[in-house]
């Protein structure tokens, strides 16, 4: 059993420090990439408040190219394929990186998934100079998200990338 208890009083870089550290702990000597996302994606859900959605999106071979494609998350269930350079997502993945937007219903061609999401943090997952993933992060506030998420959410990116 994992038990982590995270305190909801630490300031923000406190608490994303204790979440890459839960994270480093869960995927700690684990291979599956599909595992470690699942409790990454747990943890974020479990340290970080006031979200609606937390997961991953993986860049994959389609059929025209690479694209975004969906995975393990905690939310209402998600689009399942995004294209490089579409939505906050695609954008994130087009240009290696973080997308902090206050407001989606501003953001050019936002992807609505659940219509309770209002703010949207996404910070791409690096291998080498290479995008492999992303990790998205929906709140029903607006606003919710600054440069204190990002760079927090930076860290836990900087565990995926070695582990998924
Ligand atoms: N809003 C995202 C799509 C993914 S969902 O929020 C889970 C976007 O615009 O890329």
């Amino acid at each position: 059993m994992y038990d982590f208890a995270p305190q909801h009083d630490l300031d923000k870089p406190e608490l994303y420090s204790a979440l890459a550290r839960a994270a480093n702990a869960l995927v700690e000597g684990e291979p599956d990439p599909v595992a470690n996302m699942a409790n990454i994606a747990a943890a974020i859900w479990q340290f970080v408040p006031d979200l609606n959605w937390a997961g991953f999106y993986r860049v994959l071979p389609g059929p025209n190219g690479d694209e975004l494609v969906l995975g393990p998350f905690i939310g209402k269930p998600a689009c399942i394929r995004i294209p490089i350079g579409t939505g906050v997502c695609g954008t994130a993945a087009a240009l290696g990186s973080t997308q902090v937007v206050p407001d989606v219903h501003a953001f050019p061609g936002h992807i609505a998934c659940d219509a309770e999401s209002r703010a949207e943090l996404v910070v791409p997952v690096m291998s080498g100079n290479r995008v492999i993933a992303v990790i998205d992060l929906d709140s029903p506030t607006p606003g919710r998200f600054d440069e204190e998420d990002a760079s927090g959410m930076r860290l836990v990116a900087q565990v995926a990338s070695l582990s998924i």
